[in-house]
C-alpha cells in the first residue's frame, strides 16, 4: 500500500473480524469428556490470554465450572478439521438461536478426525494434531452488557510446541515454520512472507 493518504468510506460491517488466529478451546464436559470449539476472539499479554466466548454454547459453562482449558492453535493446514468442527455444539439441547445452523455432537474429536492427548496440569485434553497447546486456568469471567459473549481471562500455565517448531537448544518458536490459521471476515487465510522485525526482537 502507498504512503499517500487514502480516501475513506463510513461503513457498517456486520462483523469486525479484521484478522486473528483461530484457536480451538478444550473444556471439560460434566461427564468428564473434552469438548472442543473453534474461536477467533483471543489476544495475549504476557501469560494472560483473553477469550471472547459465546453465552449460548457449551464451552462457557464448562469453563465456569472447571476453571481450566487448553487453547490449541491449529496450523493453516488444519483448516478442514476446524471447518468440520464449525457447525457443531457440545450443548444439548441446541439452544433455539443455534438450531438452524448447528447440531449437537458429544464427540467432536471423532467428528473432526482429531485425537485427544492428555494435558499435564489441567483436566481438558489437548488436540494432538495441532502444533501448539496452551494449558490455562480461568482467572475471571466478565459478562458484558449485551449477553451474547463473555470475556474470559485465562492464565497460561504450560506451553507445548511441536518439537520441529522449536529452534533447537533454545526457548524460541521457529517463526519461519509456524503457519497460524488466520480468520478474516469468516474466511480462512495463512500468513504471507516476513515484512520485517520489531526493534525488540532478539532472535
Ligand atoms: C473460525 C471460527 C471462529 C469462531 N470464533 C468464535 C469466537 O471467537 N467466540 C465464540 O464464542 N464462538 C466462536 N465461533 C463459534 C463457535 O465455535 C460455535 O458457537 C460452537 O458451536 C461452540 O461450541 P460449543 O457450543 O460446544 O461451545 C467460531 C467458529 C469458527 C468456525
Amino acid at each position: 500500500m502507498s504512503s499517500t493518504p487514502l480516501t475513506h468510506t463510513v461503513l457498517e460491517p456486520k462483523v469486525l473480524y479484521f484478522g486473528t488466529p483461530v484457536s480451538v478451546i478444550s473444556s471439560l464436559n460434566p461427564d468428564g469428556t473434552t469438548n472442543i470449539a473453534p474461536i477467533s476472539s483471543s489476544w495475549y499479554l504476557g501469560r494472560t490470554v483473553v477469550l471472547g466466548i459465546g453465552t449460548s454454547g457449551q464451552t462457557l459453562p464448562n469453563l465456569a465450572r472447571e476453571r481450566s482449558c487448553v487453547i490449541n492453535l491449529p496450523a493453516a493446514e488444519h483448516q478442514p478439521a476446524v471447518e468440520r468442527l464449525a457447525p457443531l455444539t457440545g450443548r444439548s439441547p441446541v439452544p433455539p438461536g443455534k438450531r438452524e445452523q448447528y447440531r449437537y455432537e458429544p464427540d467432536k474429536f471423532t467428528a473432526a478426525g482429531l485425537t485427544c492427548a492428555p494435558s499435564d496440569l489441567v483436566t481438558p485434553a489437548r488436540v494432538a494434531e495441532f502444533p501448539v497447546h496452551l494449558e490455562a486456568t480461568v482467572a475471571a469471567i466478565h459478562e458484558p452488557a449485551d449477553d451474547d459473549f463473555a470475556i474470559v481471562e485465562a492464565h497460561v500455565v504450560r506451553v507445548h510446541v511441536a518439537t520441529d517448531l522449536v529452534v533447537p537448544g533454545t526457548q524460541y518458536v521457529d517463526t519461519d515454520g509456524w503457519r497460524p490459521l488466520m480468520y478474516v471476515f469468516r474466511h480462512y487465510f495463512e500468513l504471507g512472507s516476513r515484512r520485517g522485525r520489531n526493534f525488540r526482537a532478539d532472535q
